[in-house]
């Protein structure tokens, strides 16, 4: 079952999905040469506190940290670490929060320094696949329109979507139906109806779209070890397009 929000709720994750934006915002700017992961983490897990809110990871079937970070071949679900940000480096952040009972999901990848120009391109064409998914998500579309776009963009630019993990529907609960893959053909899945909230996050890998767990048993990584960008918003469908809720 897809929950549809009314308004009281969908104020109520508008005001979450600001918290876990400006607090990115904040993160983004200490993306720079020397910072750890793990300064990050701390710092995001005193923001959530002051406003209010919970982390939506920590503790998520027993994940350790607040935020998940991931660096270069990295895909998603990385553990911050205490190595410190290195310039070139790509760095995707992922962050939820829990506010008065409702998540709110997003994530940006990026560049430590000067990255190279095909590092640029993989973030411009996974932010792009994001806004082409979110264009879609409008009542009446089907689930699998978002999908088709993103794909169809990433792949015209030459890189690979990942298969193995996808965007879903978030509310009281961090992962709610329905799943929202990052491929496949337009018109299938659910009917998009307004007050339904979904998370849209495409992995777009710069090699091949396979990928595997580390030891760690969270962190996703390539297997061809080419870089991974990652970008997610957390959206209502409304009678008249998509509403973003995760903004600062
Ligand atoms: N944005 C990720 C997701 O939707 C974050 C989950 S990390 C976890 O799956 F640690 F909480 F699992
Ligand atoms: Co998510």
């Amino acid at each position: 079952m897809i929950n549809i929000k009314d308004k009281k709720e969908l104020q109520i994750m508008r005001d979450s999905g600001k918290i876990a934006a400006q607090c990115l915002e904040f993160l983004i700017s200490q993306v720079v040469v020397g910072n750890t992961p793990l300064m990050l983490d701390q710092w995001a897990e005193q923001f959530i506190a002051e406003k209010g809110g919970i982390p939506s990871f920590k503790g998520y079937m027993g994940y350790p940290a607040s935020l998940c970070i991931s660096v270069n071949e990295e895909v998603v679900h990385g553990i911050p670490t205490s190595r410190p940000f290195r310039e070139g480096d790509l760095v995707s952040i992922d962050i939820g929060v829990i506010y008065q009972g409702y998540h709110s999901d997003m994530a940006v990848t990026v560049p430590v320094g000067k990255i190279s120009k095909e590092k640029e391109k993989l973030i411009s064409v996974t932010k792009e696949a994001l806004y082409k998914g979110i264009e879609q998500a409008r009542a009446g579309n089907h689930v699998s329109d978002i999908s088709h776009v993103i794909q169809k963009y990433a792949e015209k630019n030459r890189f690979s979507v990942v298969r193995d993990l996808v965007g879903h529907g978030v509310g009281k609960n961090l992962h709610e139906e329905p799943q929202v893959p990052n491929h496949g053909k337009p018109g299938e899945g659910p009917v998009l109806e307004p007050g339904m909230t979904i998370a849209i996050e495409p992995m777009v890998n710069m090699g091949d779209a396979k990928v595997k767990v580390k030891d760690d048993k969270w962190t996703v990584v390539t297997v061809d070890m080419m870089p991974s960008a990652h970008f997610e918003h957390t959206i209502v469908i409304t009678e008249n397009g998509a509403e973003v809720l995760t903004l600062p």
